[in-house]
């Protein structure tokens, strides 16, 4: 308690300085920051936050064993499977960015890759137009999953636990079942007709389920069982993979043995970038999360924000100004490397940037159709999910998993017990024609066998001083990047606890369409009126919730702070 109480000194008098220097012209954004900081789980040693109390348990009684983060990664990222079927799964894929105790960082790419069939006009109809329901729901949708081969690349590499010994506790999960929160029934019952219209049957998860139910996921368990016993290989190459292949070939899709058996994970070199002091570590290509949170955070450095206070006129304008130029570059210059040249330290250099921004000015708003011009459907908000990780040792580690849409596909293979992603719908079908998150590509990220989607997950690792200073992620889709970066904001610029950071308010915004999407009733009327004048088109409607972020804060006198995202069921567990 003590402890907390200085904490508490400590971020008051940040805010109090912060709030000395601002000016009087947003007053309502002001009044909301003279609010008492409020601190997630403050842990000694070790945490994982992540989207269930199941899986952050799971990781962190790992670690209580002697595990360390890449063990607990391992755990936590098969619980996320068991408990947490909207995003969690075998039939997805990730990102991990890593930090070792002694300073040395990495990431691996476990990204689904599109299968040998593949072609570059498979969701365009005879007159050449994209078929969105082609590319995002049922068997044709789905990419080559990732995540088997990820968690086990990462125990390979960094393990020290069994993988016996760490997955034993998620099978007893999965026979024992999880409980169903008030959220998940609800997210049940939205996706209930999709379920049936893609599995043209009844699955585990279409029953009328009732918060507080209990679901056992018994050929889950059977199935992490046999991958206890044979490996990575069991899923690739085995009994599983043959399974997988006929349930997806069955419903029309593409995949194939071969396709499984050539799936390999890639280490990839992470971008890093300055800002102000913190060095930042975050998702390279196949991702365009670090590039964009890079190109957008060098933008806005001359800037001070925390001057002009968080969520004011200011702050909001120069950020969606670096976001609307960020996004216009990542549809033309991004995919996957192993495919495309991509100038990446053109792209985040600070010539380059300084002279994107050349043309912004506090006046009026800059016109997405003076950057590029098309025309943008709506956004989903929530689908991926994020888990983060501190051990005892000093590792950490920041993951970004998806199926992608909710459920990915729909398409559930009973006999294993999971969803598959519909990953393919972050390539471009067409290009100019925007995916299910009003993303535009290119021909960088046109389809091709064997390609990586375009992402935005965003697994970002901060340090400060030289040392782990954060690790934080969320889901969003295209709101991953600004997600993300409003939340390090958060915390660097007006001084928020980690707690505070990931559950204020977030705004975003793409390029296009031309809309600065608001979380509804969470920003003052005042500043919403001001930067219509300015000629922002604000949109607070269409919006649901930007992100789920969770992230973990080392603390001055090096305890750890959790921050759960409270629109969540998200949850911290440490020791
Ligand atoms: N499927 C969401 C992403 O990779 O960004």
């Amino acid at each position: 308690m003590k402890k907390n109480s200085i904490k508490h000194l400590f971020y008051i008098t940040l805010l109090v300085l912060s709030f000395s220097c601002k000016t009087n012209t947003e007053p309502r954004v002001e009044i909301k920051q003279k609010a008492e900081p409020v601190f997630g789980l403050i842990s000694e040693k070790a945490m994982v936050v992540s989207a269930r109390e199941e899986a952050s348990k799971i990781g962190v009684d790992i670690m209580k064993k002697g595990g360390n983060a890449f063990d607990a990664m391992v755990g936590t990222e098969m619980a996320l499977a068991v408990a947490y079927p909207f995003a969690g799964s075998m039939g997805g894929g990730g990102f991990m960015v890593y930090r070792k105790a002694n300073g040395e960082t990495g990431a691996l790419d476990y990204r689904e890759k599109a299968p040998l069939a593949a072609t570059k006009d498979m969701y365009l109809d005879k007159n050449g137009d994209a078929i969105p329901e082609k590319s995002q729901l049922g068997a044709l949708a789905i990419g080559v999953p990732g995540t088997v081969a990820g968690i086990f690349a990462v125990h390979e590499k960094f393990g020290s636990l069994p993988i016996e010994e760490i997955l034993r506790p998620v099978v007893a999960l999965a026979n024992r079942g999880f409980i169903v929160t008030e959220k998940q029934k609800k997210r049940f019952d939205n996706y209930n007709e999709l379920f049936y219209k893609v599995n043209q049957d009844t699955i585990l998860f279409a029953k009328q389920h009732k918060a507080g139910d209990t679901i056992k996921n018994t050929k889950l368990a059977q199935t992490l069982e046999r991958i206890i016993k044979n490996g990575a290989a069991e899923f690739y190459k085995g009994e599983t993979g043959k399974k997988l292949v006929d349930r997806i070939q069955s419903k029309g899709g593409i995949i194939t043995m071969e396709d499984l058996s050539k799936y390999e994970v890639k280490w990839r070199k992470p971008v890093r970038f300055e800002y102000k002091g913190l060095s930042i570590i975050s998702m390279s290509p196949p991702s365009s999360g670090g590039v964009c949170l890079a190109q957008i955070m060098k933008m806005i450095e001359p800037y001070e924000l925390d001057k002009y206070g968080h969520n004011s006129v200011k702050t909001i304008q120069v950020i969606t100004e670096a976001e609307r130029r960020a996004y216009a570059d990542r549809g033309f210059y991004l995919g996957d490397p192993d495919f495309v040249k991509i100038p990446i330290d053109t792209l985040i250099g600070k010539e380059y940037l300084s002279s994107r921004m050349e043309d912004f000015s506090f006046d009026k708003a800059t016109r997405s159709s003076d950057i590029n011009c098309g025309i943008v459907p709506g956004y989903e908000s929530d689908e991926t999910t994020h888990y983060s990780i501190v051990d005892s040792f000093g590792n950490a580690i920041s993951v970004t998993i998806t199926l992608n849409g909710a459920y990915g596909s729909k398409l559930y293979v009973p006999e294993i017990g999971t969803f598959l992603n519909n990953e393919m719908d972050d390539f471009s079908a067409k290009p100019g024609v925007p995916n299910m998150f009003g993303l535009i590509g290119a021909e960088a990220n046109a389809i091709a066998p064997e390609k990586r989607m375009l992402s935005s997950m965003t697994p970002t690792i901060v340090e400060k001083d030289g040392k782990l200073w954060m690790s934080v992620g969320t889901p969003g889709g295209s709101t991953i990047i600004t997600s993300v970066l409003q939340t390090i904001l958060n915390v660097k610029e007006f001084g928020m606890t980690m707690q505070d950071a990931v559950n204020a308010p977030r705004f975003h915004h793409q390029w296009l369409p031309d809309v600065v999407v608001f979380e509804p009733e969470s920003f003052d009327v005042d500043v919403l009126d001001s930067l219509k004048q300015k000629g922002y088109h604000i949109n607070q409607e269409k919006s649901k919730i930007i992100g789920k972020v969770d992230g973990i804060l080392v603390l001055p006198d090096g305890t750890l702070e959790g921050g759960a995202d409270k629109r969540g069921d998200d949850t911290a567990v440490g020791f």
